[in-house]
């Protein structure tokens, strides 16, 4: 088995990697990744070299993405497209990478994939549906109309959209997943569980956007890639496959248990944690209905203990605070300057 890996050096991708050199002692892997600010070569350290390749190139360089992609002749070859610009509030700040990655990038693959009749995965977030009502009864599904609210999760609806229509017109044997929010370790530490961890390791206090009552959908990273092996495994071609595990939180709870597992105790009115300006436009919740890809690929997670994963999470960046640290400072001062501007204007 040999697959080509775009943005095998991020948070999930990189997590993919280590899953599938470990569980599949066949597979050979090509990481294309052009080195973004959110990739990290340590995340990749320990895997076997005459098995794991990385080729720092952008995917929307065609000439690259299709001399990887003619290499896959296999039956069970595969493109898996992790490759993204991934959040949401540099998207609000810059949507610029968003488009060119996200949507030129995505279209590359899609062309390479067409003209060597390889097989694709396209890597997709539960936020190309939009947001729900705090009290909604119904949870995203495959059927759920398109109602993309950020540059994000806009142009990651165009990328899906895409696939679809290369699927339909062109015949592309390719496969969608749309999961909710993942954590883990090697997640960048500008997105929310790492932020807060590795504020409370910093001295640092950890800030909470608004209220913190949005709820989102938690999934372990292990637990998402085990559902993506599946649908390579089991995935049928033109598909939209939901992947989820019915965890559901606000960010006060969230945040709390944080606290609370770090040892970081509130005092008087003070819970020891900052509440700063909230995010424009900032979707209220998620919630992923994955029964589907749960009944037809008979994929459970494995994490349903959100507090013990949590801890293992808290435990991974305690222990690797060299991978992290050398990015630390950058992120919360640009940070800082984000907060400065939305409290003027607010
Ligand atoms: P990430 O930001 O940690 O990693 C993205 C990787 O893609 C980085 O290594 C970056 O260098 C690389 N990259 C970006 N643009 C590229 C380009 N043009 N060419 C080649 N490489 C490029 O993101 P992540 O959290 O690991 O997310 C991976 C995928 O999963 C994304 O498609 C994202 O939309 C999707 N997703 C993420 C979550 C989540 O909670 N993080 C949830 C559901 C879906
Ligand atoms: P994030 O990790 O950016 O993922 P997404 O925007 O894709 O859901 O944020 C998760 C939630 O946490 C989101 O509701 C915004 C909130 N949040 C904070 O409260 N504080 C923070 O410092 C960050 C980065 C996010």
């Amino acid at each position: 088995m040999r697959l080509v890996v775009t943005g095998g050096a991020g948070f999930i991708g990189a997590n993919f990697v280590h899953t599938v050199i470990r569980d599949r002692p066949d597979a050979q892997v090509t990481v294309l990744d052009s080195m973004t600010y959110a990739a990290n070569r340590a995340s990749l350290d320990g895997l076997p070299g005459d098995r794991m390749e990385l080729v720092e190139a952008d995917c929307a360089d065609a000439a690259v993405t299709d001399r990887l992609v003619a290499e896959l002749t296999g039956p069970d070859d595969a493109v898996v497209h992790f490759a993204a610009e991934s959040h949401n509030d540099n998207s609000l700040a810059t949507p610029w990478p968003f488009v060119h990655s996200n949507i030129v990038g995505t279209y590359t693959v899609l062309e390479a994939c067409r003209r060597h009749g390889a097989r694709l995965h396209h890597v997709s977030t539960d936020e190309v549906y939009g947001d729900l009502e705090l009290d909604d009864p119904a949870k995203f599904t495959p059927e759920t109309a398109y109602s993309p609210s950020s540059p994000y999760s806009a142009t990651k609806a165009g990328a899906d959209m895409l696939v679809r229509a290369w699927v339909r017109s062109f015949g592309v044997r390719a496969t969608l997943s749309n999961c909710s929010n993942n954590y883990g370790p090697r997640q960048h530490v500008e997105k929310f569980i790492p932020r807060q961890i590795t504020n409370i390791l910093d001295g640092r206090r950890p800030r909470l956007y608004g209220s913190g009552d949005n709820v989102r959908d938690w999934i372990h990273v292990d637990d998402h890639n085990a559902a993506v092996l599946r649908v390579l495994d089991a995935g049928r071609d033109g598909r939209t496959y939901l992947i989820g595990a019915d965890g559901e939180r606000s960010n006060l709870e969230v945040m709390r248990m944080i606290c609370d597992l770090m040892g970081v105790v509130g005092t008087g009115d003070d819970p020891g944690f900052d509440h700063v300006t909230d995010r424009p436009g900032h979707d209220l919740r998620y919630a992923i209905d994955a029964r589907g890809t749960r009944d037809e690929l008979g994929w459970d997670p494995r994490y349903t203990d959100f507090r013990a994963g949590l801890e293992q999470t808290i435990a991974w960046y305690r222990e690797n605070r060299s991978w992290w640290e050398p990015v630390k400072e950058r992120v919360e001062q640009r940070y800082a300057q984000t907060e400065k501007v939305l409290e003027e204007g607010a």
